[in-house]
């Protein structure tokens, strides 16, 4: 059984994955209306993943005997200003999750539920590479200044990204 507070916990945090989702598609549709499809493919992975993220959670609430309550998702952002605001917004959502793990996390440690805390730390994991890919990514993108054959050719390569659903 998982307690309450855990409960509604991993409930929030189920949500946040699922907005997510939500977001990335939002962004993914962005990059599509300027035509950088490989972005857009980058981002569609992306939603990707996040609704393994959520759906992971979903069906550990259920193993551990508990109820799962689904809450509405907010309006995602539709307008940027450029393929480097995408990313970097998206970096800074990545923060965000982290952060929000990390306090998850401490809750499962006060809960002393070390079922819990075993299951999140692949969550920590995972957010680790997260932050780093899309860093690597704005690196790059500030090295070509955002623009140009530069922007063109990672467009190229993040065409090929596919969604690998992770252990
Ligand atoms: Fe589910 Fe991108 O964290």
């Amino acid at each position: 059984m998982l307690t309450k507070k855990l409960q509604d916990a991993i409930n929030e945090q189920i949500n946040k994955e699922f907005f997510s989702e939500y977001m990335y598609l939002s962004m993914s549709a962005y990059l599509e209306s300027i035509e950088m499809e490989g972005f857009a493919n980058y981002f569609n992975v992306q939603a990707q993943e996040e609704h393994f993220h959520a759906m992971k959670m979903f069906n550990f609430v259920h193993d551990k005997g508990g109820r799962v309550i689904l809450k509405s998702l907010g309006e995602p952002k539709t307008e940027f200003s450029s393929v480097l605001n995408v990313i970097e917004e998206a970096l800074e959502h990545e923060r965000y999750i982290t952060k929000s793990i990390n306090d998850l996390m401490d809750i499962a440690i006060k809960e002393n539920d070390h079922s819990v805390k075993s299951f999140l730390e692949w969550y920590v994991d995972e957010q680790v590479e997260e932050e780093a890919t899309m860093s690597r990514l704005i690196a790059k993108l500030k090295m070509i200044n955002g623009e140009g054959l530069g922007l063109l050719t990672i467009d190229n390569e993040l065409i090929t990204r596919k969604f690998t659903p992770a252990e």
